[in-house]
């Protein structure tokens, strides 16, 4: 037996776990749980960096590198035991963070996947986090959003809520408000992204398939406005794209939702992105999309514009499985659906799982952080195993 005074040492050494320190009167809660006293819970893997993709632009003081893509490439210790990565895509005003420990210190997606042997990826997005990019290269950037946003629309709707689903709400570690130690956490990973969409999207296009076919072919998956690049890359490289699944997917075609009904802004004009997509029959201006508002606007249930028919297709998109979920009192229950009717309508088949409906309740937009976030990982695990075996 190891004297205990001896086993801090051990640790720093990486001779032990750091789990079998004490953890008698030490305080780990929310950011005090950094102190070397406390224990993790993630898994054991290794850990590779790389830049992928990027150009060469030249300025009077020399070439800068614009739009390149930090990429992690995260390894079981225990071995990789099935065929296709996982890479994920954050949502906005993240970054690859969201994929880690949660803000109250639990296994976040990244761990779970790990423990189950897949081969982890995790980016963060161009314009966004350790892929920061020049001002010289298009990449305005939106100021950070603001705590009280965070916690009316993300951490806390229930308070006051928009629409009728927030009442539901009950999985968020904490109160979610302002003060908390797990919302202080997760709202200082709130980070500034870029405004410009067609910047942004350009430029993951060409560095998520030159990632994709350094790679092979993965699963993505992805949160919130995440969702873009995952269409995009099966919109251009299909054959790399696995499966896309899409945890509350932020393409609502042709439109951002005001919490008010009959609100909101356009955006998106190639219907589920910003930059063009391959329709068939084919559209060289997006103008060339005819679309028409279909459903009434209610706040349980938001309208959505679809094509006028008859509906261009999108076969390059229809080639990948597509998966969403959704959390049953976020205010992506409202519109989540617009998406699914969108792509039903282009010819791309998709399976949408509502969790309320697969006994999974009370989530809100950041499921993969909320107190029942493996239940989702499971959820999607699955789905990716019912493809696999398909594919075999
Ligand atoms: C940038 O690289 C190009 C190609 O190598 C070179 O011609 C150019 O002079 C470089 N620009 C500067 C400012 O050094
Ligand atoms: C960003 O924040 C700064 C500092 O408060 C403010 O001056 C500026 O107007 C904000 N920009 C936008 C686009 O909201
Ligand atoms: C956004 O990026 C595109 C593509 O580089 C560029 O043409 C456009 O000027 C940029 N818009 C803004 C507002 O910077
Ligand atoms: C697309 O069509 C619109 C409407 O006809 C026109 O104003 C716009 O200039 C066109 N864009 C391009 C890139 O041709």
């Amino acid at each position: 037996m190891v004297r205990s005074f001896v086993l801090p040492l051990l640790a720093a050494a990486g001779i032990v776990s750091a789990a079998t320190l004490p953890r008698d009167n030490v305080d780990c809660t929310g950011v005090n749980a950094i102190s070397p006293k406390c224990r993790s819970n993630e898994v054991k893997y290794t850990r590779d960096v790389y830049y992928v993709g990027g150009r060469l632009i030249s300025t009077a003081t020399g070439n800068i590198t614009a739009d390149q893509l930090y990429v992690e490439k995260l390894t079981p210790t225990c071995g990789v035991k099935h065929p296709n990565p996982l890479v994920f895509f954050h949502g906005g005003a993240v970054s690859g963070v969201t994929w880690l420990n949660t803000p109250d210190g639990r296994k976040g997606f990244a761990s779970h996947f790990i423990e189950k042997g897949y081969q982890v990826y995790l980016l963060d997005h161009t314009g966004v986090g350790r892929s920061s990019q020049e001002a010289t290269s298009e990449y305005t950037l939106w100021n950070s959003t603001g705590v009280e946003s965070v916690q009316a629309g993300f951490t806390a709707p229930e308070l006051n809520p928009t629409y009728p689903q927030a009442t539901l709400h009950t999985q968020w570690p904490g109160t979610g408000q302002k003060g908390d130690p797990y919302f202080d956490q997760f709202s200082k990973g709130v980070i500034p992204f870029t405004s410009n969409w067609t910047m942004g999207e350009l430029s993951m296009r060409a560095s998520g398939c030159k990632l994709l076919s350094l790679i092979g072919p993965s699963y993505l998956i992805s949160h919130s406005s995440g969702a873009q690049y995952p269409i995009l890359l099966s919109n251009d490289c299909p054959d790399l794209v696995a499966g896309n699944i899409n945890l509350e997917h932020s393409t609502q075609p042709f439109w951002n939702y005001g919490s008010a009904l009959n609100s909101g802004s356009s955006i998106r004009p190639w219907g589920l992105a910003n930059t063009p997509l391959t329709y068939d029959p084919p559209v060289t201006n997006s103008s060339e999309l005819s679309k028409e508002w279909d459903g009434e606007d209610t706040l349980a249930k938001r309208r959505c514009y679809i094509q006028t028919e008859p509906a261009r297709k999108l076969p390059q998109i229809a080639k990948v499985p597509y998966l969403c979920t959704t959390g049953e009192a976020s205010v992506h229950a409202t519109y989540d659906h617009c998406v699914i009717n969108y792509l039903n309508q282009a010819g791309v088949k998709t399976d949408w799982i509502k969790l309320g409906e697969v006994g999974i309740h009370g989530n809100g937009h950041f499921g993969h952080l909320e107190l029942n976030n493996l239940e989702i990982a499971s959820v999607v695990e699955q789905w990716i195993q019912y493809q696999d075996r398909q594919k075999r």
